[in-house]
């Protein structure tokens, strides 16, 4: 039988870490159902000590999910660890991540700290950490360029005081496969205790590798691999979690190794992510990009027709991506729209589909066809289960070359009231955002701007995506218009709804 392999998933921590792809407590949340409905065996959730937010959405998460183990990272320091206890105690399956540097450059520049001093320091922290939790994982940061004697001495103290998982982290991307997985199997047959506890391995994306030393990892005998969806991470991404999957899956012939995936919710869980981070998943990434099962060339065309092996190696519908050649349009009913938004991988409930058909229906009659994706910007701006605390009823702007900008906005508020206010600004979309910030009675830090056309064409809609700041905590928010201000509008507006949403129910 083959060996099971555990995917522990680290979007919501070594993911949303990377620049531009941090995640709201909402977004993180509906990231966390998702991977929990993939089946993940183990989700990190976040690095509680990092700021009083993330421990805030790692609470979350662990009282939310059930089926799935939730880890918190911590340094090796007592206050990490309590703060990681705190917010994991409600999980029904917590784990306390603790971790410390192990390289001679990491010990001397970094830590200032000779290696017996890193060694007591690892083995104190796990033994701390088991006080309050039976499951520990010890990371031995920078392991990769760590000398493999002294991997072997610092995970035998991590165990002796009661880890239970190790892990082997490529912390900057710097092994090769058949190396690295020689560490693995030095480390396996050197640690003397190593029957007490898991193997684990983290690679990094800095040199094209990631997958490909995760998977010489496992082969060289470790049981737990982590990752995350898209390859999100720190600098060039973590191991792809899709690749790595669907790798053992599609060649089970020759790893042996098994995960307890359901593969048909990747597609959805790398939309999704894609989504609430608004980085693009590349056309051509593999697994998930648009065009992984697309078949342009002629010769290739007829090869699939006649049997779709000849150039696929897995099938679409493997990864929950149904074979659709839909094109909606403005005729096209509210079901073909409602399968299209579950095939793009968009779990609405109804109220919202009817919302967004409306939307879709205006949108079909000023566009001739609608994509796969317009629909997505149009999903993907849509609130959902963020209760609009203001909602645009109308704007008006005045701008020019000799003009200072002008911009009127109308809001509605959930509580019936309206208001108006005009302000002036340094071009139209700062004048919309001053009249916004007066009406709410709040100044927003405005820390991203992005507008991008969803498709080409002279009839394309406009996504804009923003990011604020208030009192030291950021918010995304999406919007869409064939008009690129009304677009930056709701874009503002919706990250004002997140932000007032967490800040009437969590705080
Ligand atoms: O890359 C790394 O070393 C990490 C550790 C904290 C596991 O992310
Ligand atoms: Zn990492």
């Amino acid at each position: 039988m083959a060996r099971k392999i555990y995917i522990f998933d680290t979007t919501l921590r070594d993911g949303e870490q990377a620049p531009r792809c941090s995640m709201n407590l909402a977004e993180k949340l509906e990231v966390a159902r998702q991977l929990e409905k993939l089946g993940v065996d183990i989700m990190e959730a976040g690095f509680p000590a990092a700021s009083p937010g993330d421990a805030a959405a790692v609470r979350e998460i662990a009282r939310t999910v059930k089926n799935v183990r939730v880890a918190a990272l911590a340094r090796a320091l007592e206050k990490d660890i309590d703060t990681a206890w705190e917010a994991i105690r409600k999980a029904e399956s917590p784990r306390i991540h603790t971790f410390i540097a192990t390289s001679p450059i990491h010990m001397e520049y970094k830590l200032r700290m000779a290696p017996e001093q890193v060694i007591e320091a690892a083995a104190a922290a796990v033994r701390y950490a088991k006080h309050y939790s039976s499951d520990v994982e010890f990371s031995a940061e920078d392991a990769s360029r760590s000398e493999p004697d002294f991997l072997c001495r610092i995970f035998s103290a991590a165990i002796d005081a009661g880890a239970t998982v190790i892990n082997i982290p490529d912390t900057v991307g710097y092994a090769i496969p058949e190396e690295f997985a020689r560490l693995v199997a030095y480390i396996k047959a050197n640690t003397p205790n190593i029957d007490r506890a898991m193997i684990s391995v983290h690679c990094h994306n800095d040199l094209g590798l990631a997958v490909a030393n995760s998977l010489a990892a496992l082969r060289a005998g470790a049981d737990q691999v982590e990752c995350t969806v898209n390859g999100l991470g720190e600098r060039a991404g973590n191991a792809a979690l899709e690749e790595i999957v669907m790798a053992l899956r599609t060649r089970r012939d020759f790893f042996d190794l098994a995960t307890g995936l359901d593969t048909a919710q990747i597609f959805s869980t790398s939309r999704l992510v894609s989504k609430v981070t608004g980085v693009s998943v590349q056309i051509n990434k593999a697994i998930v990009g648009e065009n992984a099962f697309a078949h342009e060339a002629g010769i290739h065309q007829h090869g699939v027709l006649a049997n779709r092996q000849t150039y696929e190696i897995m099938t679409p519908e493997s990864i929950g991506l149904p074979q659709n050649s839909l094109v909606l349009g403005k005729h096209s009913g509210r079901h073909a729209f409602e399968e299209r938004l579950k095939y793009l991988g968009f779990a609405l409930d109804s109220a919202r589909i009817d919302e967004l058909f409306a939307q879709f229906k205006i949108l079909a009659d000023k566009k001739k066809t609608v994509t796969d994706r317009d629909i997505e910007a149009l999903a993907r701006g849509a609130s959902g289960t963020i209760p609009e605390t203001y909602k645009l009823e109308r704007f008006a702007v005045q701008s020019g070359t000799q003009l200072a900008a002008t911009c009127t906005i109308r809001l509605a508020r959930k509580d019936g009231s309206v208001y108006e206010k005009a302000a002036v600004g340094d071009g139209p979309v700062d004048a919309a955002f001053k009249a916004i910030d007066e009406i709410v009675g709040r100044t927003l830090e405005l820390e991203d701007f992005r507008l991008s056309s969803v498709t080409s064409g002279e009839d394309a809609q406009g996504e804009a995506t923003v990011k604020v700041k208030f009192e030291g905590r950021t918010w995304n928010g999406h919007g869409v218009s064939t008009d690129i201000l009304e677009a930056s509008i709701k874009a503002y507006l919706a990250a004002i709804n997140t932000m007032e949403w967490e800040m009437a129910v969590y705080e």
